[in-house]
């Protein structure tokens, strides 16, 4: 059972993928270690009986999920998650770790014109966002269809599958590689820090004595989190 029902356990959502490592080392800098988390294998709890935390370890997408419903009651997760999933949760610091931008690209050969306005065709955008790309063409007033896809997004364009994409930049890697180039940045993105609502009130001192001493750190070196 999970020791997130003792009420003094605090229980935290880690995001697998990109923001693991950096939130890892966050916690290392907090004085919390979660070594059992950094080694290979299908564990997905951890606990610090001694801080009475327990890390829980989900899928990106999911882990705001896990805090609206209070299965956690922190969560650390990166803003495209937050914006495409748009769950009931409060939203109380921006890590300023997992730096991306949501993008617009295309084959450098499309005209602009063709996806600046509708000419009687209707665009076709691949995304595996579709909720923050169908709301940045409605501003725009242009008239697209939305292709969801879960990966390698960057395919779509090169086998005539889409036009365009609508996805996250890094390090730009992928885009070059594919032949893709940036015609508009639609977003900068970031790790968040959420906290499931009925948790911030019950557990309102132990998160805001974590959320302070977290606020110092990433004032300091929250760059050094992403280094190897
Ligand atoms: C993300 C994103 C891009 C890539 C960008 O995909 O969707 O494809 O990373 O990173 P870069 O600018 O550093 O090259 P992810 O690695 O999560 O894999 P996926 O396409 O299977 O979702």
């Amino acid at each position: 059972m999970s020791k997130g029902n003792n009420i003094n356990y605090l229980v935290i959502a880690l995001s697998n993928g990109k923001l693991f490592n950096p939130s890892l080392k966050l916690f290392k800098k907090l004085g919390i270690d979660l070594k059992s988390g950094e080694e290979k294998n299908r564990k997905l709890t951890f606990f610090n009986p001694e801080k009475e935390i327990e890390f829980i370890i989900t899928r990106p997408k999911d882990n705001p999920t896990y805090v609206e419903y209070g299965a956690a009651d922190i969560g650390i997760v990166g803003e495209d998650v937050l914006l495409e999933e748009n769950k009931d949760v409060y939203k109380l610091l921006d890590l300023k770790f997992g730096k991306c931008k949501m993008v617009l690209a295309a084959p450098a050969e499309i005209k602009q014109e063709k996806y600046d306005q509708n000419h009687g065709y209707r665009l076709k955008v691949a995304t595996k966002y579709p909720v923050i790309a169908g709301n940045y063409f409605k501003e725009k007033g242009i008239y697209v269809e939305l292709i969801k896809l879960y990966g390698s997004v960057e395919l779509a364009p090169q086998v005539g599958l889409a036009d365009v994409i609508v996805d996250i930049v890094s390090t730009g890697r992928t885009l070059k590689d594919n032949k893709l180039v940036i015609r508009e940045e639609i977003m900068p993105l970031s790790a968040q820090f959420i906290v499931n609502r009925i948790s911030y009130k019950t557990k309102h001192q132990r998160i805001n004595e974590f959320l302070k001493k977290i606020e110092q750190i990433i004032a300091l070196e929250s760059a050094e989190l992403e280094e190897d």
